[in-house]
């Protein structure tokens, strides 16, 4: 079944390829692998082109570290956390940014890149649109220098038109941290690419706003610079794209809700089954308390009709009558 919710590059293809094709990159450094669906396709283009793919990913899939294993020669996997990965690794033509979605890591990752490129380089950011673009969000929050991280939540979530978290909403389940508010300075990826272009002017940034908005930013000087900017101006801020955005956005808010909604009833039948059996269990209990007693109370009665019994054989005459005859029900 596809993904309920479409999340990764792989979801642009026919929008990135011919970005990496006009780029013709010798070597890619791609930040952010996860499950290795886009790391495939660039994987798949460096062999056709004889060029190198370098993933950093601290935790990337188990698949992810199969094909670098299996094609060593065309793809190095560094285990590792961008941006300080970064200088450890030679310069690209093209870099894929998809890892901590949060101002400080991409600006620092930007920076880097143009220092160690000479300002050469094209960059792909992903999460360029809604929830990141304003909003600060953390992998690991901890790992960051503290005067660059925003007040958090692991817990809560985020809605369209709040700018502060929700209960419930578009969360990571323990994955990722949204900053608590949204918007405001030095806050969200596409504030760390507008900054970084005020501070290095000479890029052009394309927006494409689907699959949570991805950004090209390339050099004014670029060899590409006309084919990238003829390539994405049908995509580029295309407001049917951004309109489709927006709606399916809403629509998977709604599941999450109604998803929600099912785990409440869910849980709220479960304490009412353990209610339920718990009342069951005492009644049995009580049931067989007063079956115990009526049985004991029976078996002292034949005690005493025995004992009366042999007393009348003994008097040879009845004794208490119409009592016992009553108590017998038979009077
Ligand atoms: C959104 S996923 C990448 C999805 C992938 N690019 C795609 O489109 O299919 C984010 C990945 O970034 C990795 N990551 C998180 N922080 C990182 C960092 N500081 N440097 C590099 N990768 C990081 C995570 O382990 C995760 O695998």
């Amino acid at each position: 079944m596809p993904d309920l919710l479409l999340h990764s590059l792989t979801e642009l293809r026919e929008v990135l390829l011919p970005v990496v094709e006009a780029v013709r990159p010798r070597r890619i450094v791609e930040i952010g692998s996860e499950s290795g669906g886009f790391t495939e396709l660039l994987l798949g283009w460096a062999r056709e082109h004889g060029a190198h793919l370098v993933t950093i990913d601290p935790a990337p899939a188990d698949y992810v570290r199969q094909i670098a294993q299996r094609n060593a020669k065309s793809h190095t996997l560094v285990l590792d956390k961008s941006p300080g990965a970064l200088a450890g690794i030679a310069p690209a033509d093209l870099y894929v940014i998809d890892g901590d979605h949060n101002y400080y890591t991409v600006f620092a990752e930007l920076e880097s890149i143009h220092r160690q490129t000479g300002g050469r380089a094209v960059s792909i950011l992903h999460d360029v649109g809604w929830p990141c673009a304003r909003r600060d969000q953390y992998c690991d929050p901890l790992g960051l220098p503290p005067e660059h991280v925003h007040p958090y939540d692991f817990e809560r979530g985020l809605t369209l038109g709040e700018s502060g978290v929700v209960v419930g909403g578009f969360r990571g389940n323990g994955n990722w941290a949204p900053a608590l508010v949204e918007g405001g300075a030095r806050n969200g990826v596409l504030t760390a690419i507008e900054d970084f272009r005020t501070k290095q002017p000479g890029y052009q940034l394309a927006v494409v706003p689907a699959v949570f908005g991805v950004g090209v930013l390339y050099p004014d000087e670029h060899v590409a610079a006309g084919e990238l900017a003829a390539s994405l101006a049908p995509c580029h801020e295309n407001a049917v794209l951004a309109r489709l955005e927006e709606n399916r956005l809403r629509n998977y808010l709604r599941v999450i809700a109604l998803q929600d909604h099912i785990a409440s009833l869910e849980s709220a039948q479960k304490s009412a089954l353990a209610e339920l059996s718990s009342t069951v269990r005492s009644l049995e209990a009580q049931r067989d308390a007063q079956l115990e007693g009526r049985r004991g109370a029976e078996a002292r009665i034949r005690e005493l009709e025995a004992l009366l019994r042999e007393a009348e054989a003994r008097e040879g005459r009845p004794l208490l009558g119409r009592v016992v005859d009553r108590l017998r029900g038979r009077g």
